[in-house]
């Protein structure tokens, strides 16, 4: 045989084992009739930071310019910290060039005398954010990399005296931990930023308590394989519950274990197999169809091992983590069933007067609608025969999860009906939660509303970090910021990512 045709063969064969994983459909372009919406997006955000900044900046007494992280993230900082990526990736660069001013001017390390911090919050929004800005802003801002580092030292301790497990929440003017249990999404989604900020500062102790505080909660004895319990004694170290669900209180946990995973090409195998068997624990024992056949739901499973038809927007991130997961894992039965599970949620837009989901929801599969000692009323019973679902929280505080997984359902597959779903979410949230007179958008109580929607006050920090960067990105160039080169912390802060391994678990 010849000799070049030795070589090509070799390199014929050799090729699938050595390519990466993808996770975005190869080629992907968004089609031209849907082109515009990203524009729209753009404006969006724009109309929502400006009146904000009017009344940040604008004034003297609220110019809190050491106003640090205390638990009301409606406050100051998280805005304009939280903003920051999507203001790089929309290309606001006047927005971020003040946003860096003032982040170095703030003295994040201070709050009220009596107030704690949560360390959770604290490391997705704050942490997260400015990490992921340095990165984007090419690393010419390092005082970004000083700020999250001046902010990890402090919330390192609320890992108390040896402890493997940190406190949720702390005092930072004095560094004492809040006593009380921690649930495992504060306790186990810090390993993404702590991480990198080891990397970055060359500190290896953020990546030690981090990683060292999930690898304790993926080793403990779970009800179920893979699915630990939400809450865990910082003292004990031993879960003081074994209440199961994918929404709030575990959520992110879940979704940092194969986040971790891809982010570090991680070589411990103990993050991947923990979320596969998560993943392969939930199919068995928390997936249920929707008796209308509109999608498909994870229950959450209580102390006594019953199934709680109960579902939530939080938990809705299960389809985005999924097709992550999938792709990684090569897995085309988790690909399918996340579908389902973004077909389940965004039936929880659809079915509402405002065409948007509500906080919490229960929901009728063909077992029933087991939802604890909750009895559904009349409305409900009505509202689920027809929709599959029944509204137990209305309100809408412009949360991201629908449409983070419905991006992830574009990316990967390639279906134009997500994008189809994000123009329509556009439009309700145009329509339904637009103040007048430039006054930005507002969270309402009631999706589904007889009358006309009431407003809330607050435009949450993830409007701005996650929500409508996951509507801009739907809309954008796939190739702008792929699924194939980021990681994605829990606050929608992309996060650069080495090329995948060949195979993951
Ligand atoms: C930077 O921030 C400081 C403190 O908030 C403010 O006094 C100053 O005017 C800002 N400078 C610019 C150029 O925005
Ligand atoms: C590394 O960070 C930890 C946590 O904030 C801190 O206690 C320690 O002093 C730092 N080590 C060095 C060498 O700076
Ligand atoms: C923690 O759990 C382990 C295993 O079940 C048990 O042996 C230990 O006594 C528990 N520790 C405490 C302090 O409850
Ligand atoms: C894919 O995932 C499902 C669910 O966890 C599992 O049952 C199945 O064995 C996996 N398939 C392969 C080929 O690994
Ligand atoms: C709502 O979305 C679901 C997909 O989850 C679909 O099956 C259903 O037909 C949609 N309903 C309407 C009224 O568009």
């Amino acid at each position: 045989m010849r000799l070049w045709l030795l070589g090509l063969l070799s390199g014929a064969l050799a090729a699938p084992a050595r390519s990466g994983v993808t996770v975005q459909k190869q080629g992907l372009v968004v089609p031209e009739k849907y082109r515009h919406l990203r524009e729209e997006v753009l404006e969006m955000f724009v109309d929502s930071y400006e009146p904000y900044r009017r009344n940040a900046f604008g004034h003297d007494e609220v110019r809190p310019v050491r106003q640090a992280p205390v638990d009301e993230f409606a406050g100051w900082g998280a805005t304009v910290v939280d903003s920051m990526s999507t203001m790089l990736i929309m290309g606001l660069t006047d927005f971020f060039a003040e946003a860096v001013n003032h982040t170095t001017y703030m003295d994040f390390t201070v709050t009220q005398p009596r107030s704690t911090v949560s360390v959770f919050e604290t490391t997705i929004r704050y942490v997260g954010g400015l990490l992921s800005a340095y990165e984007l802003s090419d690393k010419k801002h390092p005082v970004l990399l000083r700020k999250a580092q001046n902010i990890a030292d402090k919330l390192a301790y609320a890992f108390h005296q040896d402890n493997v497990i940190p406190y949720g929440h702390i005092y930072f003017m004095s560094d004492d931990p809040k006593r009380g249990t921690t649930n495992i999404a504060e306790a186990g989604s810090m390993s993404l930023e702590w991480e990198l900020l080891s990397r970055y500062t060359k500190n290896s102790t953020y990546a030690k308590l981090a990683v060292g505080a999930v690898k304790h909660i993926a080793n403990l004895e779970a009800p179920l394989p893979g699915l630990a319990p939400t809450r865990i004694d910082p003292v004990t170290g031993n879960f003081t519950n074994r209440y199961i669900t994918w929404g709030g209180e575990a959520d992110s946990y879940y979704e940092y274990l194969v986040k971790y995973a891809r982010l570090f090409n991680a070589d411990d195998p103990v993050f991947i197999q923990t979320w596969k068997k998560a993943v392969d624990s939930s199919i068995w024992h928390l997936l249920r169809p929707s008796i209308t056949g509109m999608g498909a739901y994870l229950g959450e499973m209580d102390d006594q091992r019953n199934l709680k038809h109960l579902s939530s927007h939080l938990t809705c991130f299960h389809a985005g983590n999924w097709l992550l997961g999938g792709k990684m894992l090569r897995n085309q039965t988790m690909v399918e069933l996340a579908g389902h599970l973004n077909d389940g949620c965004w039936t929880t837009y659809n079915s509402t007067a405002t065409g948007i989901g509500p906080e919490s929801f229960g929901f009728v599969s063909p077992d029933g609608g087991y939802a604890g000692g909750n009895m559904m009323n009349k409305v409900q019973v009505e509202f689920s025969k027809k929709h599959g679902f029944y509204i137990t929280d209305g309100k809408y505080i412009l949360r991201p999860e629908v449409l983070e997984s419905n991006f992830y359902g574009w990316r990967v597959t390639g279906d134009t009906k997500y994008l189809d779903r994000a123009a329509d979410a556009i439009k309700s949230f145009q329509t339904h939660l637009q103040l007048t007179e430039g006054r930005g958008y507002s969270d309402i109580s009631d999706v589904n509303p007889t009358g006309k929607v009431v407003y809330g006050d607050k435009t949450e920090s993830f409007w701005f970090a996650e929500t409508l960067k996951y509507l801009y990105l739907t809309f954008d160039d796939p190739k702008h910021i792929s699924l194939d080169d980021y990681v994605f912390n829990t606050e929608a802060h992309p996060l650069k990512a080495p090329p995948s391994l060949p195979s993951y678990g």
